[in-house]
């Protein structure tokens, strides 16, 4: 049997015909794209301190300030507070909660912005989080994630800045001592580059940390021998919470007061954390604006 020739005419229309399917679900993908919608969540540690949480409102409410129109949400990092704080009835929720709801309200691109003082476990935590998130179907399309206040040498010596410009008025002779939380992660070696950085520009300045290096035992030595007979002591965490109440400003014996007055240094706690700083406060906005910028215009 002869196969019939199509005149040129129908044989164009078939052609039309079968490339229509393939334009398709691209214009059907466009027609379902959802509109941008841009949100920012700010990652605290978290505490257990009702007292403490205002530093931590005062950042979300300079974030706010910083940038107008963009909802900001909060999650805190710790499970171990987050958990404590639910049985005194607080919810608090986790940062891939707090990525979930933002998904199922509608966000297509969230700036995650950690408020964390060293690039730690924390942090790293964060970043799998957040990739996590932009990689899960239908989700939100985009989610970057800021550094935190002690990331490169560029942040460190703005930190060691900001931090002195906001320390109280100490009277001469007197040292101020500040208080890291310190971890046995490698990121720990950002408090011994930011002590340099601030010996940089004030040499009664020093840091020791309450889980990491260096300890009180290895900074009073360091204290004695520059003849520091008194020293202001302050957090140097977002917050004053239970490590700066207790463990730094508390009445036991083992408290950096108490180990401090035993060693003949007289000393007087600042209980104010860095987030209640605005020049420190700024540092960690400056990282968001870093990462809202990544996300594009
Ligand atoms: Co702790």
């Amino acid at each position: 049997m002869r196969i019939p020739t199509f005149p040129l005419v129908l044989r164009l229309l078939l052609l039309a015909v079968l490339a229509l399917p393939l334009a398709l679900p691209d214009m059907a993908q466009a027609g379902h794209k959802a509109p941008d919608k841009r949100g920012i969540l700010l990652v605290a540690f978290g505490t257990s301190v009702p007292e403490a949480v205002s530093a931590i409102d005062a950042l979300k409410q300079q974030t706010e300030a910083a940038f107008p129109g963009v909802p900001v949400r909060m999650a805190y990092s710790s499970k171990i507070i987050r958990d404590k704080i639910a049985g005194e009835g607080v919810t608090k929720k986790s940062p891939a909660q707090a990525l979930a709801d933002m998904a199922a309200e509608g966000f297509t691109e969230v700036a995650v912005q950690s408020l964390h003082a060293i690039p730690g476990r924390e942090y790293s935590d964060i970043k799998a989080t957040a990739e996590a998130f932009q990689a899960m179907p239908k989700g939100i399309r985009k989610v970057t994630v800021g550094r935190p206040l002690l990331y490169s040498h560029e942040d460190i010596a703005k930190a060691a800045e900001a931090i002195l410009l906001s320390l109280p008025k100490y009277k001469k002779g007197a040292a101020v001592l500040l208080m890291g939380h310190g971890t046995d992660h490698p990121a720990n070696a950002a408090y011994a580059a930011l002590q340099l950085a601030l010996w940089k520009h004030d040499q009664s300045v020093f840091i020791a940390t309450v889980e990491g290096t260096p300890g009180l035992d290895e900074i009073i030595p360091v204290l004695k021998r520059q003849g520091v007979r008194a020293a202001h002591l302050v957090p140097l965490m977002s917050v004053a919470g239970d490590h700066a109440l207790n463990d730094m400003a508390g009445k036991d014996d083992d408290s950096w007061a108490s180990k401090l007055k035993t060693a003949g240094i007289a000393s007087t706690p600042v209980l104010v954390g860095l987030g209640s700083r605005p020049a420190v406060a700024g540092l960690w906005i400056d990282h968001l604006r870093d990462a809202v910028k990544e996300l594009g215009e």
